[in-house]
């Protein structure tokens, strides 16, 4: 088994004291492990030079939540792919649900970003996931594969390389209900033929697929135990240093122990 890779979402949360007292907290638990699993933080845009501060003397990596798609000039608001490159930041989430949903992303949207991402050597952290009408309706499948062919199979192989995904089924994601570890598996695993047949085996196997939807400190260990999960996108839980610490030692021991 690969080593597992571990990412906190904040989303819109914390004030300045509080960020820097959840980094220092999380930095600190780090540093008395020894990991194989790579541990990303992505606070608020604010708060993204103190991680990066941080990041540098502590085993993890500064991530952001979104950039434009655009690479420049007058778009107010915008944060671009270069600025977040020019901070040290490494990974951006992008395609998130709650920007589908909020701020009318769509696939298009979604691939320009990853462009900008690439473009500036970041690695794209690009999410897909179903609604529970898609789910109910027996359609989870095809709409991920719409998600990931739209967004991401217009890359070359040596572009796709560089990218994570994270399966997040938008009914899991913040309410308290977990896929269950065969749900996250069968998708994942499906996630996983799809870049086969575009880009080969050895990339398919090499591809990061997390999952995440209400992973948190009791599930986790289940969730990586998975063959095809390869770690998490962690939301509500990585807000708690306790809670986001035992999921990264839940990603080292699953590893660990295959
Ligand atoms: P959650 O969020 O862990 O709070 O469900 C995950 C995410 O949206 O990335």
């Amino acid at each position: 088994m690969k080593p597992k890779l571990v990412i906190g979402n904040w989303k819109m949360n914390e004030t300045f004291d509080e960020a820097q007292d959840l980094i220092i907290n999380i930095a600190e638990s780090l540093e008395k492990l020894t990991l194989e699993t790579e541990v990303v933080m992505c606070p608020p845009f604010p708060y993204l030079e103190l991680a990066t501060d941080h990041a540098e003397e502590n085993d993890f990596h500064a991530g952001a939540q979104n950039c434009s798609e655009y690479e420049k000039g007058a778009y107010t608001g915008e944060v671009s792919a270069k600025m977040l490159a020019s901070l040290g930041v490494e990974f951006c989430i992008v395609g998130h649900s709650e920007r589908r949903k909020y701020f009318n992303e769509s696939n298009q949207t979604i691939a320009a970003k990853v462009d900008r991402l690439l473009e500036e050597g970041l690695v794209p952290v690009v999410c897909c996931g179903e609604q529970l009408e898609d789910r109910k309706a027996d359609n989870h499948f095809k709409v991920v594969e719409k998600q990931i062919t739209e967004s991401l199979f217009h890359l070359n192989q040596e572009q796709f390389e560089q990218v994570v995904i994270a399966y997040e089924p938008v009914w899991a994601i913040g309410t308290g209900e977990t896929a269950t570890p065969q749900q996250a598996e069968d998708m994942h695993a499906f996630i996983r033929s799809l870049v086969e047949k575009k880009y080969g085996t050895e990339t398919a196997y090499n591809t990061y697929i997390l999952y995440g939807g209400s992973c948190n400190a009791k599930n986790a260990l289940d969730l990586f135990a998975q063959a095809d999960v390869d770690g998490g996108l962690i939301g509500g839980a990585s807000l708690k240093a306790e809670d986001f610490v035992t999921i990264i030692e839940a990603a080292e021991t699953v590893v660990k122990e295959n």
